[in-house]
């Protein structure tokens, strides 16, 4: 029962990384035409007077690249997760920073974010916009899931087993089907509406987490929200093996 749990996590870091790599290069690959699909519509757009009946349609291509784009630089931000710039990140204060600048927007409007941060969390050693990236891309998504009604818990602190800095993003959301959680962190996987979700938030995230070897883990009960927990080694924990720390999914 056991090994068949375990062979199946390690199957799902396998495809996870698998769709990981196919993904790099397919932002790599379509980057340059899709600029060229911009390039030509915004020149052909300029040539056009304002009445032409073709303009719609060519707005319409215009717009569609537009979006290409958006989910291309969300690939190519993934790719480029290589050039870290690393130093002392206070976590708390990232978390802090984020909170400050999501809590006014209407997702937030009617939940309420509670923090519990503490206060002698040590500092890791991290990029401190790609560690805000990450709590960002939780927060949304802990906010997307609650519909507008519910609570947001973010928390901190030290894991006593190894030294690690544990955060944790719970919300009182809808939760994650069971037949979802082993796809979530895959590229492009996404449950909500077209136009909506690219699917891209979570795969980032694990990327960003694994380059600070890391892990991430989830807990979630359909019905009974979820909880997104990332542990991120401290320069006084145990040594980070990125064997043994990363794909924990
Ligand atoms: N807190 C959560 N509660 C419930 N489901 C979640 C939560 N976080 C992620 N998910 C599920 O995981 C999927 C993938 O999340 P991810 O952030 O990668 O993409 P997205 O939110 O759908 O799109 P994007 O982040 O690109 O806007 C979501 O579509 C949703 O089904
Ligand atoms: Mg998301």
């Amino acid at each position: 029962m056991r090994n068949s749990k375990k062979q199946n996590e390690l199957l799902a870091v396998e495809r996870l990384k698998a769709s990981e790599r196919l993904a790099t290069e397919i932002a790599h690959e379509l980057n340059t035409p899709l600029g060229g699909i911009l390039m030509y519509s915004h020149l052909l757009l300029d040539d056009m007077n304002g009445r032409d009946p073709l303009r719609e349609n060519v707005l319409k291509i215009n717009k569609l690249a537009h979006r290409c784009k958006i989910i291309l630089q969300g690939l190519i931000d993934f790719a480029n997760n290589e050039d870290l710039e690393m130093s002392p990140v206070d976590v708390n204060r990232t978390i802090r920073d984020v909170v400050g600048f999501i809590e006014d927007h209407v997702l937030f409007k009617g939940i309420s974010i509670e923090n519990h941060l503490d206060p002698a969390l040590p500092n890791v050693k991290g990029d401190e916009s790609k560690l805000g990236q990450l709590f960002m891309n939780l927060i949304i998504n802990a906010g997307e899931s609650m519909g507008g009604q519910g609570t947001l818990t973010l928390s901190t602190d030290l894991a006593p087993e190894t030294n690690d800095v544990r955060i944790a993003c719970s919300d009182t959301g809808g939760g994650i089907a069971d037949e979802h959680k082993g796809r979530i962190f895959e590229p492009f996987f996404t449950t909500k509406k077209r136009l909506k979700g690219t699917g891209m938030g979570l795969s980032i995230s694990h990327g960003i987490v694994e380059l600070h070897g890391g892990t991430i883990t989830v807990q979630s009960d359909r019905g009974h929200g979820s909880t997104f927990t990332v542990f991120l080694p401290t320069p006084d924990g145990r040594p980070a093996l990125l064997s043994d720390r990363t794909g924990t999914l």
